[in-house]
């Protein structure tokens, strides 16, 4: 007779706060005893040597979706959970993406249909709102809020998602009113679209001016903007994929003022820079995204972030497009950079890229990597203690790290679609070597153990950091209480 239906023994449990030497019980799905030397249970596994951390959670990363230009990203709900499994992950939290005219309610439906039938992982959703009119607002957003889709995305750029300041500040307001959490994409539009024009005037259209077009400064603008925008209406933010030394300082700025202002930073800013979308013919449109990497300045004021608090959560922005006329040169062998689909992949390497080059090379220690990759994404997303965590009670989310493994990336050794990998040629040192979701076996010897579909719909609670601060008083309600005195006086 069996007490547990897994046990998972010597290994070194590592949370965001502690390290045991202990063994796992699972049953039932969830973990249900820590303890040294457990009793019998149907499956033993033997973690001597492994660190055992609780499974990431990819909370940015772009699954099945249309890009605002029309294209299909090449990942499906199939490849891109089977790639995050491999990289050590256990849930992923893509975006329903809502595109002009659309319901938002149709949109999730919509999105539901890809992912139960393929996610080989546990999966919730984020929302893009590009159309925030009074029904979305008042009716769609606030249903969906409740029904678990507790956070959503909102670009100051890109003509077919922006949102004008005015905007900003009905969705801020109604996410204030909902408990839910913005997720920012801050560049300042304006400036893209003028230093495009001039750039393009005067024929410079290799991949990368991309860099030029999207600069620091309208990266720090816009940031500044969105956080003065969040700090009217008293709504906490996330600026995600934070790129520069210029919106860092914004972010901090802001958090040492007070303001529950979250950040959000990415592998591309701390492996990659301008100087990769440079390389020979189109071969740099591989590394366009926005905001772009900068320079090696940049990258050391980015891990600067991770390691002094600015930034709570590290994703990997998964965006890909193949480096063909499906994806990257859908306009052609040559396009100009104004064509060039914009996104990297890295679902499968986020974690040992963070793993390898910030805890074994002594940037950051290995619970600031759980924190960054697991446990605060949990918290953010409304996901903790279920998720992000290994606790009694808490999911059985667990992934086995060999942290003296030394491998070289190679694309072909991934699981995405995207063709190439930003990374290819990196040794690593430290990588996943099995990943356990709610107690099934997912990947075991290099090699997938579960089915399609068998990964498990998350509906979300509201965010742990989502809570105002409650400076403002009454509660802000656009559509009853603008126009009346509810800004304290000098705001
Ligand atoms: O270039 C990027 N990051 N593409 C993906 C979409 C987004 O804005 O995150
Ligand atoms: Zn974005
Ligand atoms: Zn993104």
């Amino acid at each position: 007779m069996s007490d547990y239906d897994l046990a998972i023994r010597g290994g070194t449990v590592i949370t965001a706060s502690s390290a045991m030497s202990c063994d796992i019980g699972v049953k039932d799905g969830e973990v249900v005893a820590l303890a040294k030397e457990l009793g019998p249970a149907a499956r033993d596994i033997d973690a001597s040597g492994k660190l055992i951390l609780p499974g990431g959670i990819e909370g940015h990363c772009h699954i099945e979706q249309v890009s605002s230009t029309g294209l299909m990203t090449s990942d499906d709900f199939e490849s891109a959970t089977i790639s995050a499994a491999f990289g050590g992950n256990t849930t992923v939290i893509p975006f329903a993406a809502q595109h002009r005219g659309d319901s938002l309610r149709q949109t999730v439906e919509d999105y539901h249909a890809c992912a139960g039938p393929k996610s080989v992982i546990d999966y919730g959703y984020h929302l893009i709102v590009s159309d925030p009119t009074p029904e979305v607002l008042g009716q769609e957003l606030p249903a969906l809020i409740k029904a678990g889709f507790t956070s959503f995305k909102v670009y100051m750029t890109y003509d077919a998602l922006r949102l004008d300041d005015r905007q900003m500040l009905d969705v801020l307001s109604t996410a204030r009113r909902e408990g839910a959490l913005v997720m920012i994409h801050a560049e300042n539009h304006e400036m893209i679209r003028w230093l495009t024009e001039k750039l393009v005037d005067g024929s410079n259209t290799a991949p990368k001016y991309h860099a030029v077009s999207h600069s620091r400064l309208g990266e720090s603008e816009a940031t500044h903007r969105a956080i003065t925008l969040s700090q009217l209406v008293d709504t906490p933010i996330l600026i995600v994929h934070v790129s520069s030394e210029e919106a860092t300082s914004e972010i901090r700025r802001a958090q040492d003022n007070g303001l529950k202002v979250y950040g959000e930073t990415c592998p591309q800013y701390l492996f990659l820079t301008a100087e990769d979308l440079d390389k020979q013919g189109m071969e740099g449109a591989k590394f366009c995204c926005s905001p772009p990497p900068r320079d090696a300045d940049a990258q050391e004021a980015v891990w600067r972030g991770l390691q002094n608090g600015t930034f709570q959560v590290f994703s990997s922005d998964h965006a890909p497009y193949r480096f063909d006329e499906t994806g990257k040169l859908s306009a052609g062998p040559n396009p100009p950079f104004t064509k060039i689909a914009n996104g990297v992949p890295g679902i499968e390497l986020r974690l040992p890229l963070l793993f390898s080059e910030g805890v074994r090379k002594g940037r950051i220690d290995i619970h600031k990597f759980v924190e960054l990759t697991a446990t605060n994404v949990a918290r953010l997303y409304g996901l903790f203690p279920r998720k992000g965590t290994i606790a009694v009670g808490a999911d059985a989310d667990l992934v086995l790290w060999d942290p003296d493994l030394e491998r070289t990336v190679r694309y072909d050794d991934l699981h995405d679609r995207a063709g190439y990998t930003p990374y290819e040629g990196m040794t690593l040192t430290g990588w996943p070597v099995m990943v356990i979701n709610r107690g099934r076996i997912v990947v075991e010897d290099n090699s997938l153990q579960v089915a399609p579909g068998s990964g498990k719909f998350l509906p979300r609670e509201l965010s742990r950091f989502a809570a105002p601060l409650g400076r403002l008083e009454p509660e802000v309600d656009p559509a009853r209480n603008f126009g009346a005195p509810i800004l304290p006086a000098g705001r």
